[in-house]
């Protein structure tokens, strides 16, 4: 049997990259949730303070390397070929960075912009701006992350393909996500029901935990390695 992979990540595996996980340590800035400030509500109430976090996760962001957790999907990319899909959450660009070709993001890029005026999506990279809330390049119309926030749909190419894979794959891994937040968090039950065996790699028990046929309790760099010799 040819073994089919799709690995979902979240942010723990850019934990080692010093880029903060939303929820638990680190996940805090000037004490406001992501909840609070990754939300459509919150960018039109105050755009300039929601603009501040992203430029702040960006500096964190731009000084972060892969480490061997991204690096050890890129090995896993390159035995299994078009056997295997990344679906990650993480809007870093650290699993790019590393070199992995085959992957979905569920949850946008932070290094991309649209405009809420004219709609054009283009690169930014700027870590800081003197203007807050930054304007758009063509138009100086009001410009946001082009990332998923709480409460709004996930780009459809990007879900449908996720699902496709969760429903059709023989191995389903979960690296370094709460798997709480929907309808990402829904994959792995995907493939558990369509019959794929469900691996977790996460230091701390979550969901995913109940239905997960191997638990490898270690932080995504060991986990992965582990991961690449049980294969
Ligand atoms: N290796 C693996 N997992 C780790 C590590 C590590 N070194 N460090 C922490 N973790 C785990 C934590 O135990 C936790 O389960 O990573 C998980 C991080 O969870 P969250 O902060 O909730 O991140 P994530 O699951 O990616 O969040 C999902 O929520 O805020 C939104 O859109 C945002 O994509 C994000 C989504």
């Amino acid at each position: 049997m040819t073994l089919k992979v799709a690995v979902l990540t979240g942010a723990g595996i850019s934990a080692e990259s010093g880029v903060p996980t939303f929820r638990g340590q680190g996940g805090l800035w000037k004490s406001f949730r992501p909840e609070e400030l990754a939300t459509p509500e919150a960018f039109r109430k105050d755009p300039a303070i929601v603009w501040e976090w992203y430029l702040w996760r960006r500096s964190l962001i731009a000084k972060a390397e892969p480490n061997e957790g991204h690096l050890g999907l890129v090995e896993l990319e390159s035995m299994l070929g078009d056997n295997f899909l990344l679906i990650t959450q993480n809007v870093d660009g650290l699993h790019q960075k590393a070199g992995s070709k085959r992957l979905v993001e569920l949850h946008g890029n932070i290094w991309k912009v649209r405009c809420l005026s004219c709609g054009a999506v283009y690169e930014d990279r700027r870590v800081q701006s003197k203007e807050l809330p930054p304007r758009c390049k063509e138009c100086g119309g009001l410009i946001r992350p082009d990332v998923v926030w709480f409460g709004e749909p996930l780009p459809i190419e990007a879900l449908e393909k996720a699902v496709s894979w969760a429903s059709s794959c023989s191995i389903f891994v979960s690296v370094g996500t709460s798997a709480l937040v929907y309808p990402a968090a829904e994959l792995p039950y995907i493939a558990k029901r369509s019959g794929a065996k469900v691996v977790e790699i996460n230091p701390e028990e979550t969901p995913v935990s109940e239905i997960g046929d191997v638990i490898i309790r270690e932080p995504a760099s060991k986990g992965i390695r582990k991961l690449l010799r049980m294969l």
